[in-house]
């Protein structure tokens, strides 16, 4: 893969003799490493590595043949998922919601997926409308775990979002804050006259300081966050706030969407940052702050709607999450971060248990294919034809 144009570091893929680390009383991960010194050894990269099941933040599985396409992937690493709301038409209420959360079902019956090994966690998609009351049927369902807020035309399938916040939806905050139910921020700003690159930045200063500063004890998750500045204001601010971070915001820059010409299958929202705000949220995701964990934020689109005038926005990463995440932790040297991150940094936040069952990673080459066909098309996966240092065993 080549990488270092767009920031990615890979080291050597030599495999060599392994020895097992003791087990780790202060983690459930473990890894195995290359003894130093070795023949054909790469001192200290584990060759594996074993961590807790894990689960995904912030996921779009779409519908139809899409889902149909996709859910295998996802079941194969996730236990769980916090499944975005974003349907045509939106997710815009509890019956919607549950709707929906059976169709998932039914796509993993279709791709022989245990119904137990693999739970969808349901969101409402928040509108001008969206009533307290609504928020109080979505918490007694128990099967509805955060709300979203999309500003409205901010990215894909937002115009039914929220046009004013604070003018209209004070009502759903105030019985969200009441009921502890989660709201899950799409954190960037509309204007026109705001640079693409700056939104993230001028949505906390516009938007979030005012949100909790109305209702500090609104748990918010401000999700795929990309910027210097958001993982500043998510690590010190008072109150329950946390912030989801894709694997491609941690492994490229925006360089990433120029490599040799345009490239629109790095093109998401929010878009690629500068290098800088690359580092900080990698020092983020492998740092000590409990408050960041993993959403891959994969959202497929057929690849007609991606190669085209006005391509859609959004990264395939599902099928190769891990692998991704694996690369981007091994970069930083910090592979023992992976477990905190990925199992149980995100469950501490919603109050969920850390799930049963491990996965393991090991230090061999995946390739990530071309395209993946579904009914009617196909998608093409981030990275396409590139080769992953990563692969998460069988
Ligand atoms: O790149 C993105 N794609 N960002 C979003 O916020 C939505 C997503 C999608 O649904 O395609
Ligand atoms: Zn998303």
């Amino acid at each position: 893969m080549p990488g270092y144009d767009v920031a990615v570091v890979f080291l050597s893929g030599r495999l060599a003799m392994c020895i097992k680390e003791s087990s780790s009383n202060r983690s459930h991960s473990s890894t195995e490493e290359s003894p130093a010194g070795g023949v054909g050894a790469t001192p200290g990269v584990p060759v594996s590595v074993t961590i807790t099941r894990p689960d995904d933040w912030h996921l779009h599985l779409r519908d139809g043949a899409l889902l149909d396409g996709v859910i295998g992937g996802v079941a194969r690493q996730f236990a769980r998922a916090i499944v975005m709301p974003n349907l045509v038409p939106p997710v815009v209420s509890t019956a919607l919601a549950l709707d929906y959360r059976r169709r998932i079902h039914g796509a993993m019956r279709r791709a022989d997926v245990d119904q137990t090994a693999f739970t969808p966690l349901m969101t409402l998609y928040l509108t001008d409308d969206t009533t307290a009351d609504e928020i109080a049927r979505a918490r007694d369902s128990g099967l509805v775990y955060g709300v979203k807020l999309y500003p409205a035309g901010a990215t894909t399938n937002s115009a039914a979002g929220v046009t004013n916040l604070m003018a209209h939806c004070v009502g759903a905050l105030g019985a969200m804050q009441r009921l502890g139910m989660p709201l899950l921020v799409h954190g960037e700003v509309t204007d026109a006259d705001i640079d693409v690159f700056d939104r993230e930045a001028v949505f906390i200063e516009r938007v979030m300081v005012p949100l909790r500063h109305r209702f500090p004890a609104l748990k918010i998750v401000l999700e795929h966050v990309t910027t210097r500045e958001g993982v500043d204001y998510v690590r010190d601010a008072p109150g329950p706030i946390a912030a989801t971070i894709t694997a491609h915001h941690l492994l490229y820059n925006r360089n990433a969407l120029f490599r040799g010409g345009l490239r629109p299958h790095w093109y998401c929202l929010p878009i690629l940052k500068r290098e800088t705000h690359r580092q900080a949220l990698l020092a983020a995701a492998t740092g000590d702050s409990g408050r960041f964990f993993l959403g891959t934020d994969s959202a497929p689109h057929l690849k007609g709607a991606k190669e085209r005038d006005c391509g859609c926005a959004g990264c395939y990463t599902s099928p190769h999450a891990l692998a991704l995440y694996a690369t981007a932790f091994e970069s930083a040297g910090r592979l023992d971060r992976l477990e905190a991150f990925a199992c149980r940094n995100g469950p501490a936040f919603y109050g969920l248990p850390v799930n049963g069952g491990t996965l393991t990673l090991t230090r061999t080459a995946c390739r990530v294919p071309p395209e993946m066909a579904v009914e009617g098309g196909s998608i093409v996966p981030l990275a396409a034809g590139e080769s992953l240092p990563w692969s998460v065993a069988a």
